[in-house]
């Protein structure tokens, strides 16, 4: 069903009713096609998926599961073509329980095969494929020299201040410079040069055998390395066993760099961006030419981190630009209860980032860099996920999902709610606006733009433009997208919590319509909404349906069998999104 637009936002589509149900829904007046699904072929050799004759090799050229952040860039490289690109797409994590039978949640890290922990290694990591819009339709090129997997096994270079440093270095890579694989590869972003930063959000609970005889217990523990090998991977794999390989850690949880037009370049993990449960890593040309990335570690009292190259971009030597994320400054944000915000920089040596607070070098601040934003009172937030620019205003969005364990006397003016279930969003406004922004200032003024929740219970304390509708309200914001307008699209990630579907909202930033979201599309049973990306003209919108009947026991008891249905196994896709008149997206 639908709802009258609201007249004061700038947003024209009508509004979703608060539907829940086995199958997606978007507004009246817009079509959404599904685009790629988890197991099908995009490598030369791959096969479809084969959900009783899964394996390894079969997966492995096949598009991942779990499809969160997504990229769309251009092709050719350097165009604003909307029409033609590469789709690149996270996959974030494996869901053993509803992917193979016999399983449940809590024992597939012992019970699956070896063969089974080497297919779930191989569905994560990153998915590219090319895609082409033909007679308004997008489809996959399924043979095109573009189309990559970057999974749990890939070859992948590390660089930056941390690379070679003793606490990365293993016995089988002396170096330090080499790891294999990527894993929780939750959101990210996209480079002004066209290449994608994919986010490590934590491997924590990968690794098995004893933290208390692992490298640096401390470490460990403020990484909540705590032994859990939810996948079995200490079965199959030494480096994943604690008190075996104990810098194996250390090599992972960072921002990967990949350059999805060179499909021969190893990606690299950009050590200067910082070790943490990193959710996003957005970036922007700053006016002076530095680049500026914002990132989140996606965790309880975790905080935000922002990261200013050294260099300057250049438009003319992309092979320059890609060395920009690997010197610079990392701070982390204090926000002041007088709506000013301070970016502390991680400089060893200042702020008590000194040997004897544990900081050997200016690499263990990077590879510590949750000590380090508590060593220098970085502000305890409530979960920080995406954070970005909006590109018309210049001013950044911050999304904290949810913290249920802040206390009442833990509250402050950044993270006003205690048992905070339903999240917000803060407004970061750095000096000057638009493109005169200065995204590298030292101080910020910060605003709450919403907090999520349901106005319509005022114990839970949600607050929106007074315009919203009994259906635009959410909880649990994750993702954010900009649409060519500067309108803000939010993504839920938790709503199911409240029985209402996870999926999108978009609302205008500024003016009557500010921070009055309005219910765009519906995700299915089980699923949250990830990844929204608009192409260059904001005609399509792509969006990831992530673990579809995530909330079922086991493949006996399927919540949903989303999007094919019949016999098939729920299938995490990638959907996009027209307006059936060929117009912008929201109008
Ligand atoms: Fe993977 Fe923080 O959501
Ligand atoms: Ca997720
Ligand atoms: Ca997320
Ligand atoms: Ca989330």
């Amino acid at each position: 069903g639908a709802q009258a637009a609201a007249s004061a936002s700038t947003l024209t589509f009508p509004e979703l009713t608060k539907i829940y149900d086995q199958t997606h829904h978007v507004a009246e007046g817009y079509d959404a096609d599904i685009l790629v699904r988890w197991g099908e072929a995009i490598l030369p050799g791959g096969t479809e998926l084969d959900a009783a004759g899964q394996s390894a090799d079969a997966q492995a050229k096949q598009f991942g599961y779990n499809c969160d952040f997504i990229g769309y860039l251009p092709l050719p490289l350097g165009s604003t073509n909307s029409e033609h690109g590469l789709l690149c797409v996270n996959n974030e994590y494996p869901d053993p329980h509803i992917m193979f039978p016999g399983l449940t949640e809590d024992d597939a890290g012992k019970m699956m095969t070896p063969e089974q922990i080497k297919t779930v290694q191989q569905a994560w990591g990153h998915s590219i494929v090319e895609i082409k819009k033909e007679n308004g339709k997008w489809q996959v090129v399924k043979d095109s020299k573009y189309n990559r997997r970057i999974t749990g096994t890939t070859e992948i270079a590390i660089s930056g201040p941390a690379a070679g440093h003793k606490l990365l270095q293993t016995a089988a890579d002396p170096t330090g410079t080499r790891v294999f694989g990527t894993g929780y590869n939750c959101s990210g972003g996209v480079t002004p040069w066209g290449t994608i930063l994919t986010c490590e959000e934590g491997l924590s609970d990968t690794f098995g055998g004893d933290p208390a005889k692992g490298g640096d217990p401390k470490l460990l523990e403020r990484y909540l390395y705590d032994g859990t090998d939810l996948y079995g991977f200490s079965r199959i794999d030494d480096r994943f066993i604690l008190e075996k390989t104990p810098n194996e850690p250390n090599r992972f949880d960072w921002v990967v760099e990949i350059d999805p037009y060179a499909p021969d370049e190893l990606p690299v993990k950009r050590t200067a961006l910082g070790r943490m449960g990193h959710e996003a890593a957005t970036s922007i040309v700053n006016k002076d030419g530095r680049v500026v990335v914002y990132t989140g570690d996606d965790d309880y009292f975790e905080h935000i981190y922002r990261f200013v190259s050294a260099g300057k971009f250049n438009p003319d030597d992309r092979a320059a630009n890609k060395k920009l994320l690997d010197e610079g400054t990392l701070s982390a944000a204090k926000f002041n209860d007088d709506g000013t915000l301070t970016w502390i920089p991680l400089i060893h040596g200042t702020n008590g980032l000194t040997p004897e607070n544990g900081f050997a070098d200016q690499a263990e601040v990077f590879i510590k860099a949750r000590l380090a934003g508590d060593q220098v009172g970085a502000t305890k937030m409530d979960r920080p996920e995406d954070m970005e620019p909006n590109p018309v205003t210049g001013r950044v969005y911050a999304v904290m999902t949810k913290n249920k364990k802040r206390k009442a006397d833990e509250i402050d003016a950044a993270n006003p709610r205690a048992e905070n279930l339903y999240g917000h969003i803060l407004e970061m406004l750095p000096p000057g606006e638009g493109k005169d922004a200065d995204h590298a200032a030292d101080s910020y003024k910060w605003d709450v733009f919403l907090l999520a929740g349901n106005p319509a219970k005022p114990e839970e304390g949600a607050k929106y433009n007074p315009g919203i509708s009994p259906n635009g309200w959410f909880a649990a914001p994750d993702n954010i997208a900009f649409d060519p307008k500067g309108r803000i699209w939010i993504a839920s990630d938790g709503a199911t919590d409240f029985d209402i579907a996870d999926g999108l909202y978009g609302a205008d930033t500024l003016g009557d319509g500010r921070a009055l979201p309005r219910f765009f599309f519906a995700c299915p049973t089980g699923a949250e909404m990830c990844g929204p990306a608009f192409t260059p003209d904001g005609k399509t919108l792509f969006v990831s349906v992530q673990h579809p009947a995530e909330d079922s026991e086991n493949t006996d008891k399927l919540t949903t069998r989303w999007p094919d249905f019949g016999d098939s196994l729920p299938r995490p896709s990638v959907v996009a999104i027209t307006k059936q008149d060929g117009g912008e997206i929201g109008g």
